[in-house]
């Protein structure tokens, strides 16, 4: 499959089969994909929390009504201390950095066969404290993973794309 069409392919799964756990190695190879991600200054301030314990998956579902039955759970996090400040003081990199890991993973998830879904429905700060989370560290996204349950399909606004002309100018 090419990449174009493994982009289409990827969909938010919003319902996952609970029992149907993500093999280890495969969990593996989703977390080496943002581990090779690029971030600002190659600062690499994110950490990630594969949550998937009885408890850890117990301490989502307190935090999001998003979790969908999926089996894994990641926490994206990234230290405030180690991200990069640009240039002028306006603007740092955390944000962007952990976003962009997360998007290498939630692709390489696809890659494998790996349904997952971005989460931000839900309070940072109670995250970053249920984590038990130094102040300088900030949770940016927790990201669903497992396998759709049967007869799951994307949302219907999954293939309601902009036209291109609308999101896209030639200077
Ligand atoms: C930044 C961001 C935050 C999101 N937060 C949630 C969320 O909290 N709960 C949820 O069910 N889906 C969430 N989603 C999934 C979006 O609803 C979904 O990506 C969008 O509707 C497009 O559908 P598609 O991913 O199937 O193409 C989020 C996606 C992004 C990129």
């Amino acid at each position: 499959m090419d990449f174009l069409e493994l982009a289409k392919k990827r969909y938010s799964c919003k319902r996952y089969q609970p029992d149907k756990r993500v093999d280890k190695d495969m969990l593996a190879k989703i977390l080496e994909a943002g581990q090779v991600a690029p971030t600002a200054k190659n600062s690499q301030p994110q950490h990630i929390y594969v949550m998937q314990s009885e408890k850890a998956l117990k301490l989502v579902d307190e935090l999001t009504p998003c979790r969908y039955g999926a089996p894994v759970v990641l926490a994206v996090t990234y230290d405030s201390k180690q991200q990069f400040t640009y240039p002028g003081n306006k603007y740092t990199s955390g944000e962007e950095d952990a976003s962009i890991v997360a998007t290498h993973m939630m692709l390489m998830a696809a890659a494998l066969g790996v349904d997952s879904c971005w989460l931000n429905f839900f309070d940072p700060d109670k995250a970053a404290a249920a984590l038990q989370l130094p102040e300088n560290e900030k949770v940016v996204l927790l990201m669903d993973l497992g396998y759709a349950a049967e007869g799951t399909r994307p949302t219907p606004t999954h293939e309601k794309t902009k036209p291109i002309e609308e999101l896209v100018t030639y200077c």
